[in-house]
């Protein structure tokens, strides 16, 4: 059941502190500073890692490649309905990771089928034990969010996350030691972030928007296209998430004061920069919404601020997200929206 909660979303959004709990589980050991993971421990560091993934997976593949190249991998997340299309170079000195919850998308299935195919070595990183694309590969990994019941994916993002941040430290050797201590801080600390958010007042505020932006560097932009997905999908209403710097491109043509911009400012994310970009959409009267962990006045030019703890600069975009999934949720629910079975999708997508 829904344990009291008016959704399965909101419910799952509130399990993400354990949700990341087991996802840790005997993987981190905290006092000896280090991580391992039985599935993967054996494979030697690959040449490169290609990411095969849609929708909201796709979103944690993009965060996966930056944990990878700040370890030295050259690695590439791919849209999986686009990965044969794009005739996408890949060898035996290839890892290619599976990112889906499921473990039954097809374009997702597709593109590990090729890669195999082709010798690579395969490794899904699912929520479903046993699922298709656990079978289709060489490893699993597994998420262990627990079922998924919303057609919305939140705990499964979070737990992609938290799976990718400790496979990408596995498959390098590279235990930094701050980030298994942030680690071990995470669930509480998004715990408070769930106590205390005001993203429901946010949402009250802004319902009548013509649309919704998302913006972010480096770490948070993947979080920037996961808020506006999230958005569209629940709320039927008009979002885009993009790479901060993108909107001087073209988007920035479309901003009113009608249009709420939401800003990912954190440490580590090129907060000065995005600032920037705050203050761009500021003068032409868009309302200003900061997800800022404090790091900078961003707070001046923003008409809410919707905190998150200081964290490990990996981390953060883990906890911002889940202050975007709550306004996403308030605002659907303020609108009488289907949240739990929006219309026209499905939880598995198993048609190409
Ligand atoms: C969005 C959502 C979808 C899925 C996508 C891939 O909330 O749930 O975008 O992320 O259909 O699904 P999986 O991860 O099962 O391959």
């Amino acid at each position: 059941g829904k344990s009291g909660y008016d959704h399965y979303m909101l419910k799952e959004i509130h399990e993400q502190p354990t949700a990341i709990r087991q996802c840790l589980h005997e993987r981190v050991v905290e006092l000896e500073r280090e991580i391992a993971v039985d599935s993967v421990a054996s494979l030697s560091v690959p040449d490169r890692v290609q990411l095969v993934a849609c929708g909201t997976s796709y979103h944690a593949a993009l965060y996966g490649t930056r944990l990878l190249r700040e370890r030295g991998v050259p690695a590439t997340a791919f849209l999986a309905s686009e990965y044969d299309v794009d005739a996408v170079p890949v060898d035996r000195e290839t890892l290619v990771i599976g990112v889906t919850q499921s473990g039954e998308t097809a374009d997702t299935m597709t593109a590990l089928r090729e890669a195999n195919s082709v010798g690579a070595t395969t490794l899904a990183v699912t929520n479903v034990v046993g699922s298709s694309a656990a079978r289709e590969c060489d490893r699993a990994m597994y998420v262990r969010a627990g079922p998924e019941i919303g057609v919305a994916a939140t705990k499964t993002f979070v737990s992609q996350q938290i799976a990718l941040v400790v496979l990408a430290s596995e498959l390098t050797g590279e235990y930094d030691v701050d980030l298994v201590g942030a680690l071990r801080d995470l669930p509480g600390q998004l715990q408070s972030v769930l106590d205390d958010s005001r993203a429901r007042t946010v949402a009250e505020e802004y319902l009548d928007a013509d649309a919704y932006f998302f913006i972010g560097r480096s770490y948070n932009a993947p979080v920037a296209l996961e808020g506006a997905l999230k958005m569209k999908e629940i709320t039927y209403k008009h979002a885009e998430g993009f790479a901060a710097g993108e909107l001087k491109h073209g988007p920035l043509a479309l901003v009113t004061d009608r249009t709420p911009v939401f800003a990912l400012v954190t440490e580590g994310a090129n907060p000065t920069k995005t600032i920037g970009n705050v203050k761009e959409v500021e003068t032409r009267g868009a309302p200003v919404v900061a997800v800022t962990d404090g790091c900078s006045d961003v707070e001046r030019y923003a008409d809410f601020v919707l905190e998150v703890p200081e964290t490990h600069p990996a981390l953060a975009p883990v906890l911002a997200n889940v202050q975007l999934q709550l306004v996403s949720y308030w605002v659907a629910n303020d609108l009488g929206r289907s949240i739990d079975k929006p219309r026209n999708l499905a939880k598995s997508v198993t048609v190409e």
